[in-house]
């Protein structure tokens, strides 16, 4: 019997030592514990031993069972371990390698100026209003004091589609649109951005189509003052904080008097460089008092109100902003030139970094 035991020990532990993986574990193991195993072949033997024999074999067999399943759950856990490792060696990320960038859409440029100017202005009260790009002459040019044959309409060369109805050649027209809505029911404080259109030849500095940001402020006692303070805060707020502007005397229909603003450049700070070509100041928008004809016209009494209006270009704010040279860079699409604004996860550009 003695041997026996012995003999099985030592076969299962030499058989062991060739299995390698845990399916022909299992297959050992099913051959020895099973019931036509060699442990089950000695324990249908014990019937015909004494008592005394039972006794000490029994428990020889018992230790044996023990041993075995011990064995075999001691290499079930070595194939464990060794297959885990493998499968982590195999799948191992090696993270000093460069990642993969990913391209997620950006804000556009143009649109990037609109909605900072947009948040700076709706900080400061003001509403910010649409209106129609195909507008009435009425709109774009009458009621803004330039009556059919002015002379001024030449310098906006127009898309007309009937005699009455153009592409707005500025987003002017929404100045009346306001007043007439408001007819001096309320103050106005009003923003409105949007697509302007110009019979022009597209070049680095001309595009047919374009944008504007209109500013109108309507109220009692508003004066040159006020606009002076509103467009010192826009300037500083879009170019620096150490900007200083300036008012040049200009001619605009609709507002008198009619002024260019000019701040003081960011790049050199005003002591000339080729970006301002050497003056210190960009010249930045177009601004002004409300004509008291315009007022009249569009139902507010000018000895009672009195406002400013400006007009501001956020190509030219984005171009100065961004150092772009060529207008047309926006229009066109080219994501060369896009993804300069867009965020690159991962990438050299990447914002969060
Ligand atoms: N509408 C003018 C333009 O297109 C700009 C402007 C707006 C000037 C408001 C004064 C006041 O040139």
């Amino acid at each position: 019997m003695k041997e026996k035991i012995d003999s099985i020990r030592e076969k299962l532990l030499s058989e062991l030592e060739e299995i390698n993986d845990l399916k022909s574990l299992n297959d050992l193991k099913v051959l020895y514990m099973g019931k036509k195993g060699p442990i089950s072949e000695l324990s249908s033997m014990m019937g015909s031993l004494s008592i005394e024999e039972k006794k000490e074999f029994g428990k020889a067999l018992n230790d044996l069972k023990n041993e075995v399943n011990n064995l075999l759950d001691t290499k079930k856990n070595t194939l464990e371990e060794a297959e885990l490792n493998k499968r982590l060696e195999n799948e191992k990320i090696d993270i000093t390698l460069p990642s993969t960038k990913l391209h997620v859409g950006g804000v556009h440029p143009i649109t990037k100026v609109i909605d900072e100017v947009e948040e700076l202005f709706i900080s400061m009260g003001y509403d910010v209003v649409e209106g129609p790009e195909i507008e009435q002459d009425l709109y774009n040019f009458e009621k803004l004091n330039l009556p059919k044959g002015h002379p001024a309409r030449d310098s906006q060369d127009s898309f007309y589609i009937t005699e009455e109805m153009l592409l707005r050649t500025q987003t002017s027209s929404v100045q009346a649109r306001t007043m007439e809505a408001n007819k001096e029911k309320t103050p106005i404080r009003m923003i409105c951005p949007g697509k302007t259109y110009r019979r022009d030849n597209d070049d680095a500095t001309h595009s047919h189509q374009f944008h504007q940001i209109e500013g109108l402020v309507i109220d009692e006692n508003i004066s040159l003052a006020d606009l002076k303070g509103t467009l010192e805060i826009f300037a500083k707020k879009m170019f620096g904080e150490d900007r200083v502007i300036r008012f040049r005397p200009s001619f605009f229909p609709f507002t008198e008097p009619s002024i260019e603003v000019d701040v003081t450049c960011f790049k050199c700070g005003g002591v000339g460089c080729p970006l301002c070509k050497g003056t210190g100041w960009i010249e930045i928008l177009g601004a002004g008092m409300v004509h008291p004809n315009v007022l009249r016209d569009n139902g507010y009494d000018p000895e009672k109100y009195t406002g400013f209006a400006f007009g501001i270009g956020p190509e030219r704010v984005a171009m100065l902003k961004y150092g772009i040279n060529d207008i047309r860079n926006f229009y066109t699409n080219d994501v060369r030139f896009l993804n300069d604004f867009n965020r690159v996860i991962g990438g050299d550009n990447d914002a969060s970094k």
